[in-house]
C-alpha cells in the first residue's frame, strides 16, 4: 500500500546507508538513560529496514558502532552488547525471513566473543540468500577498512585498480550506496563508507534516530529521487 503511494514516479535507491545518530540526546531529552535511547534506536532500525525492503530497496547498511565509539564508557558499550545478546537474533530473523542476507561489517574481533558468535550465527543462517542484504557496521571505520583491503592486496602481491579495491572492501560485490542518511543534526560522515560514498547523495535530518519515522525515510527517498545525478557530466550530456 505505502509502496504504491511513494513509488509513483519515485526512483528507489538500490542501496541506502544510514548513520543512526542521536540515540543519547533523544533519551536525555526524556530524562532517560542513554541505554534507553539505544534500545529505542534498535527497534527503529528494524522498523526502517522492513519498510525500506517493502519499498523495493535491495541493500541497507546501518552504522551501529564505529571504531571510535569503542572509546565510550564501558557501561555504555556493555549496554549495547546486551542489546545484541537479548534481541539481535529474533529481530534479524524477522527482517531476514524475506530472503535477506546479513553481514556484520567492521573489525568484529574487537567485540566480546559471545557477541561475535551471535553475529556469526545470523550470518550463517542467511548466507544462502541473494539479491537483498543488510550490512550492520560494528567496530567499523572506513579508514581501517581501506587499510585492511590494501593489505590484502599487498599480501597477494597485487597492484590495485579502483574496481579491485572496491571488491576487497566489506561491501565487495554490492552496489555503492546511492543515498546516505544521517540523523541527529550533525553534518559529517564520521569515518563511514568513505570509498563507497564517492557519488552518494547525502541527506541530513535534524531528527534524533529513535524519532526518525517510516514517513521520514520516504521523505528522504523522494528527495533522493529529485536529485540530478551527473557523475561529472553536463545536463546536456545526460539527455
Ligand atoms: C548513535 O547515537 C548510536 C551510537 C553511536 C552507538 P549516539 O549514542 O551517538 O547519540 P548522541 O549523538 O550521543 O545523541
Ligand atoms: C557516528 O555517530 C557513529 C554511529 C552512528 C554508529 P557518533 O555519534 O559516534 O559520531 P560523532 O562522534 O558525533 O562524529
Ligand atoms: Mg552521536
Amino acid at each position: 500500500m505505502a509502496r504504491n503511494k511513494i513509488i509513483q514516479g519515485t526512483k528507489i535507491p538500490q542501496h541506502i546507508a544510514i548513520i543512526m545518530d542521536g540515540n543519547g540526546r533523544w533519551a536525555k531529552k526524556r530524562l532517560m538513560p542513554r541505554s534507553f535511547g539505544h534500545k529505542q534506536g534498535m527497534e527503529r532500525m528494524i522498523g526502517l529496514m522492513e519498510h525500506a525492503f517493502d519499498l523495493g530497496v535491495k541493500y541497507i547498511t546501518v552504522y551501529a558502532l564505529s571504531t571510535e565509539n569503542l572509546q565510550r564508557p564501558k557501561e555504555e558499550l556493555e549496554g549495547l552488547y546486551n542489546l545484541i545478546r537479548n534481541h539481535f537474533t529474533s529481530y534479524m530473523e524477522r527482517v531476514c525471513s524475506k530472503g535477506v542476507r546479513l553481514k556484520a561489517i567492521g573489525d568484529t574481533t574487537l567485540l566480546p566473543p559471545d557477541v561475535q558468535e551471535i553475529l556469526r550465527n545470523s550470518e550463517k543462517k542467511t548466507e544462502g540468500n541473494e539479491g537483498k542484504g543488510i550490512n550492520i557496521a560494528l567496530c567499523y571505520g572506513a579508514r581501517a577498512e581501506l587499510v585492511r583491503a590494501t593489505n590484502i592486496a599487498v599480501e597477494r602481491g597485487e597492484k590495485v585498480t579502483e574496481e579491485s579495491l572496491a571488491g576487497l572492501l566489506y561491501t565487495g560485490g554490492q552496489p555503492d550506496p546511492e543515498l546516505i542518511i544521517r540523523t541527529g543534526k550533525e553534518v559529517r560522515l564520521s569515518n563511514f563508507l568513505l570509498y563507497q560514498s564517492a557519488y552518494s547523495e547525502l541527506y541530513f535530518s535534524d531528527k534524533m534516530f529513535p524519532a526518525f519515522t517510516d514517513k521520514d525515510l520516504e521523505k528522504a527517498i523522494v528527495w533522493f529521487s529529485s536529485r540530478t545525478r551527473r557523475f561529472g557530466k553536463t545536463d546536456e550530456q545526460l539527455k
